[in-house]
């Protein structure tokens, strides 16, 4: 008789053990879901509702693992941004929160990959092995925690490394109409940070598959790879995914940074990125400013760039150089997007359709381009030169409009124009080809001291090389202060001079029997009474 109780007893505990355990898993799954409903898609964009939880930014999954971005949060109706193929999305399908917000895997791994801005792989090389993740949208560092641009991030190109010195930390805007050679400066940037402990992050926005298949190739051939990332939204991208390729990219940047590292960022091209955010804000019937443009377009792209900069000393001392690439129309510089981005950033190379078809490349005009920080960062060795090539070519540019027009001309103007010929000659480069320091150096003091000047026109681009190439006879020690922020003695610089005079010898023109005499002055000089009084 007491045996059953007992057993009743213990039967009656396990049920209700087995209850409450079952009620505590039931209990924590309910906390963990929270679905509203798609009401409408449209291109690139769903309206959701019954997600009254969710947050601004949040990311939020549709069925087939589609995700979404909630951009306009409203009280009773969710704007999505769609992140991937919207197709088989219909009205009436689930959404779900995920309460985290958009983040991009980061890592050394990614080195040498080509990606989307969700982190899948493009190049079939395989799933990232990462565990490192970092939000897309972050903080800029605040400004106790910077440091001045004082290292040069050097393109290889005479004409920008030159002209327009670019500084490790800062923003330099390229911009020009469509094929004037505006991606072709950025490769030649990456390619010439090889061996300088410089990582590289090159970002598609909106592009043909082709041009990105094309740079990757490029990059892959010049054996650039091993210290670059490629994060690529292609042309045929949903609009959310192009608006959050450069945010991605710039995590992916940062975390580099963050370890103390030297980061240069291309973002090829803001133009894309501006029209895609565009098309996301009218879709969400936000309001249109200035052609057409949301009125936060300025901020999308200042919040983006104020990214870039040189971290102090406590934070690591870490640099991200930041080239947007914007295109223009009908070389429209004061356009909205061009003007918003030469006012966000720290100068910009601009790139002239006109010199591009006489074959002037990089065809940068020099009259229209600035660096407003680099110049501080430039070796002094440039600095020593820098000014009076401007200078000289500045007047040239402007002297070389009346040339055209066959007019005459007196002694002191034909020797400007020669000279600036001589200049424009030695600042033609190829592409793919960087300079290296010592050889541009001895190119440029060679044409301060006027080296180059009785060399005919036609022979410009072998002397040139000639110069560039002689460059490896520079002693050791004064090679070792070209590359270092010590100034350049007038010993060094008469040694280097020497070197370029000896490799010009051969240059000079033989008919002419005495070397003072320029030969290039010989037509002008018969025919024109000086007109000065
Ligand atoms: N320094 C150079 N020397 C020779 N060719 C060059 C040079 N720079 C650019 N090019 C050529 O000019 C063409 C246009 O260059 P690139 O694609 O860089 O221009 P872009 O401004 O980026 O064009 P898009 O507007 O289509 O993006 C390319 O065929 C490239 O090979
Ligand atoms: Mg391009």
């Amino acid at each position: 008789m007491n045996a059953a109780p007992e057993n009743l007893q213990s039967v009656f505990d396990r049920t209700f053990a087995g209850i409450s355990q079952g009620l505590d898993n039931f209990t924590s799954q309910l906390t963990q879901r929270e679905v509203g409903t798609v009401i409408s898609v449209a291109t690139g964009i769903a309206k959701v509702s019954g997600l009254p939880g969710v947050g601004f930014e949040e990311l939020v999954k549709f069925p087939g693992d589609v995700l979404g971005i909630a951009f306009n949060v409203d009280e009773d109706e969710i704007g999505v941004v769609l992140l991937g193929e919207y197709q088989d999305l219909h009205a009436g399908d689930e959404v779900e929160r995920t309460g985290r917000v958009m983040d991009v895997a980061v890592g050394e791994e990614l080195l040498g990959r080509v990606i989307d801005p969700l982190g899948r792989p493009l190049d079939g090389k395989g799933f990232l092995q990462t565990d490192k993740r970092l939000p897309i949208e972050r903080p800029a560092a605040a400004v106790m925690d910077r440091a001045p641009v004082t290292v040069p991030l050097q393109t290889g190109l005479m004409a920008i490394d030159a002209l327009i010195p670019i500084g490790r930390g800062q923003r330099e805007l390229i911009l020009g109409d469509r094929q004037t050679g505006k991606t072709a400066i950025a490769l030649d940037t990456i390619l010439n940070q090889r061996g300088k402990n410089v990582i590289c992050v090159y970002c598609a926005i909106g592009q043909r598959a082709s041009a990105v298949a094309k740079v990757v190739a490029n990059l892959r051939e010049k054996g650039a790879m091993d210290y670059t990332v490629i994060v690529v939204a292609e042309g045929n991208d949903a609009p959310g995914l192009t608006y959050i390729t450069p945010y991605a990219a710039t995590s992916i940047a940062e975390y580099f940074m963050e370890q103390g590292r030297d980061v240069l960022i291309v973002y090829d091209n803001l133009t894309q990125h501006a029209e895609a955010y565009r098309e996301l804000s009218l879709l969400l019937r936000r309001p249109p400013g200035r052609e057409a443009f949301p009125g936060d377009i300025f901020y999308i792209h200042s919040r983006m760039l104020e990214r870039a900069t040189h971290l102090s000393k406590e934070r690591g001392g870490g640099s991200l150089t930041a080239l947007p690439i914007i295109e223009t129309e009908a070389q429209d510089i004061s356009a909205y997007i061009p003007t918003n981005l030469i006012s966000i950033t720290d100068g910009q190379i601009y790139l002239s359709p006109s010199l591009f078809e006489l074959g002037v490349l990089p065809a940068v005009d020099v009259g229209k381009s600035v660096s407003r920080v680099g110049g501080a960062a430039q070796r002094a060795a440039y600095r020593a030169v820098a000014g009076d090539l401007k200078l000289a070519y500045a007047q040239f540019e402007e002297l070389e409009t009346f040339a055209r027009f066959g007019a005459r001309l007196d002694d002191d103007t034909r020797k400007i124009i020669e000279h600036g010929r001589r200049i424009r000659a030695c600042l033609k480069q190829p592409e793919f080809s960087p300079v290296s320091v010592p050889a541009q150096i001895t190119v440029l003091l060679a044409l301060t001291a006027n080296l180059f000047d009785p060399v005919p026109l036609e022979k410009m681009t072998e002397a040139a090389h000639a110069v560039q190439a002689a460059a490896e006879k520079i002693p050791a020690e004064v090679n070792a202060r070209l590359d270092t922020a010590a100034k350049l003695s007038d010993e060094d610089k008469k040694i280097i001079v020497e070197i370029a005079r000896n490799v010009l010898a051969p240059f000079q023109p033989k008919p002419e029997p005495k070397p003072e005499v320029k030969p290039d002055a010989k037509p002008a000089a018969k025919i024109e009474p000086k007109e000065k009084p």
